[in-house]
């Protein structure tokens, strides 16, 4: 499996949200080709904001289900949602202003970013959501 491959194990059985991470997949494998093809600091800031936008989008929809349905770990989930931002945040600013590099490491930590919290965090909430949704 190449970095950013959706994969079905990733399944959080929720069609909307799965696309979603297919999506958020998708725009870090943009970002990956746009600067393997050299693209130029406009272009790839220009991704990343892209990139921030969608999470924040994303991270927004689930948490909106989960008040609607009072998901009783949501404080929690909110919590880790709010870290994955500071986060992005920080690799984007770094790359901004010059004082952080874009390497392989940065891809494999934004790969691990989305799809540990996937796996980790997003599965808990499939029994909770499974029939309701
Ligand atoms: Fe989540």
């Amino acid at each position: 499996m190449a970095l950013f491959d959706w994969e079905p194990k990733y399944s959080v059985y929720i069609d909307e949200f799965d696309k979603h991470h297919q999506k958020l997949l998708e725009q870090l494998r943009n970002l990956h080709q746009s600067m393997l093809n050299g693209q130029g600091k406009q272009v790839i800031g220009d991704i990343l904001d892209e990139l921030k936008k969608y999470t924040q989008y994303h991270f927004n929809a689930e948490e909106e289900k989960m008040d609607e349905l009072n998901y009783p770990n949501k404080e929690e989930h909110k919590a880790k949602h709010k870290e994955l931002i500071s986060q992005l945040d920080e690799i984007i600013d770094g790359y901004k202003s010059g004082s952080h590099q874009i390497t392989s490491d940065t891809y494999q930590f934004l790969n691990n970013w989305l799809t540990k919290h996937i796996m980790g965090e997003d599965k808990k909430y499939i029994p909770f959501f499974k029939d309701k949704l």
